[in-house]
Order: structure tokens, then C-alpha cells, then sequence
């Protein structure tokens, strides 16, 4: 596992698209736009991230190849707050064919190393409720129930 750069931009874009359809399949909430301009603006999203000293992007290189990534970010709060800093894991994607072989986990591992050397203590993650695979991920790693987000169609 390492910190993606520019060369992997292309890699990285398509793997974050295969989460897209992962969710999309789950819910048509997630659903993502197809039309051609679609897959530019994906890719400048990839760039905006690789730029953004909040937000952390690694890839899991298996012999040169991305099978996954995992994007952390860090959010602030008001100084009202006693935690300002909380860190977020807003994606994770392995490859379908290379899963449970650990790459998921080294992945969240390297994120939580670059969220603690910023001296943040709280780390948080949004998991749709019908992502099986995901729910039991997350509690494997020691993720347990934090907020509920609930949502409603009008
Ligand atoms: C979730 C995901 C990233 C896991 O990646 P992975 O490389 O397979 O994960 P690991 O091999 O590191 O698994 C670590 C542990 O998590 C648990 N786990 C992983 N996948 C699981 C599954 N399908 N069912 C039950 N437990 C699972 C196991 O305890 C596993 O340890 P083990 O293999 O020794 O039993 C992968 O399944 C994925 O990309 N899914 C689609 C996208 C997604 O759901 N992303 C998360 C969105 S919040």
C-alpha cells in the first residue's frame, strides 16, 4: 500500500467509478451520471483529491498493478467542539477478484497511520445498510455503530 500520485490517476478513476456501480447496485440513491463528460469530470475529482492536503488517497499496488483505494479526509468542527478534527474514510474499493487476500485491511491500516500522525483520535465511516460486505469489513476492523443517518423520499 502506498500514497497514489498523478501517475495513478487513471487507475485510481476507474476503481472509484466500480465503487460507484457497487452502490448504484445497491441503491439507485448512489447512482452516478454515464453521459461522456462524466468520466472527465470523475477524473478531475481524482485530481481535486490528490491535491487536497485534507484528504489522503492510497492505492494497494499488487506487482504494479491498483487493485484498490481507500480516501481518508480530515473535517473541523467550531471550537465549541472538544474533538475539532475527526477524520473520515470516504472511500474504499477493492477489486472484486483480489478480495479478502487483506488488501482492504492494509489499506484502512496505512489511512488510520497518516489520521493518527495528525494526532486525530476519531475516525468515522458511512456504510450503506445493504452493503454486506462492507458492514462485516468495517466491525472486523473494530468499526462498531456511531450515527444512524436516515433518510426519507419525497
Ligand atoms: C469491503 C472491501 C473493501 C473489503 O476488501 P478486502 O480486501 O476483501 O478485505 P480484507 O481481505 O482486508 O478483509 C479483512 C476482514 O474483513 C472481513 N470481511 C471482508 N470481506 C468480507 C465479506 N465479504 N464477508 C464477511 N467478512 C468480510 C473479514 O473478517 C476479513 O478477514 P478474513 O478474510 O481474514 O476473514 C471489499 O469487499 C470491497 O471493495 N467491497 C465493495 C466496496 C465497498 O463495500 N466498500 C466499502 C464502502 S463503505
Amino acid at each position: 500500500v502506498r500514497r497514489a500520485g498523478a501517475r495513478d490517476r487513471e487507475a485510481v478513476t476507474a476503481l472509484w467509478l466500480a465503487l460507484g456501480e457497487h452502490h448504484a447496485a445497491l441503491d439507485p440513491a448512489f447512482a452516478r451520471r454515464r453521459d461522456p463528460a462524466a468520466l472527465a469530470e470523475a477524473g478531475e475529482l481524482v485530481r481535486g483529491e490528490l491535491r487536497d492536503p485534507d484528504s489522503a488517497l492510497f492505492v494497494w499496488d499488487v506487482e504494479g498493478r491498483v487493485r484498490g483505494l481507500c480516501v481518508a479526509r480530515v473535517g473541523r468542527a467550531p471550537r465549541i467542539a472538544v474533538e475539532r478534527e475527526r477524520a473520515e474514510i470516504s472511500d474504499l474499493y477493492v477489486e472484486p477478484e483480489a478480495r479478502r487476500a487483506g488488501g482492504g485491511r492494509a489499506l484502512v491500516e496505512a489511512a488510520l497511520d497518516w489520521v493518527r500522525e495528525r494526532g486525530i483520535e476519531r475516525i468515522v465511516v458511512r456504510v450503506a445498510v445493504g452493503n454486506r460486505e462492507g458492514q462485516a469489513f468495517w466491525r472486523a476492523l473494530g468499526f462498531g455503530d456511531f450515527m444512524d443517518v436516515l433518510g426519507r423520499r419525497l
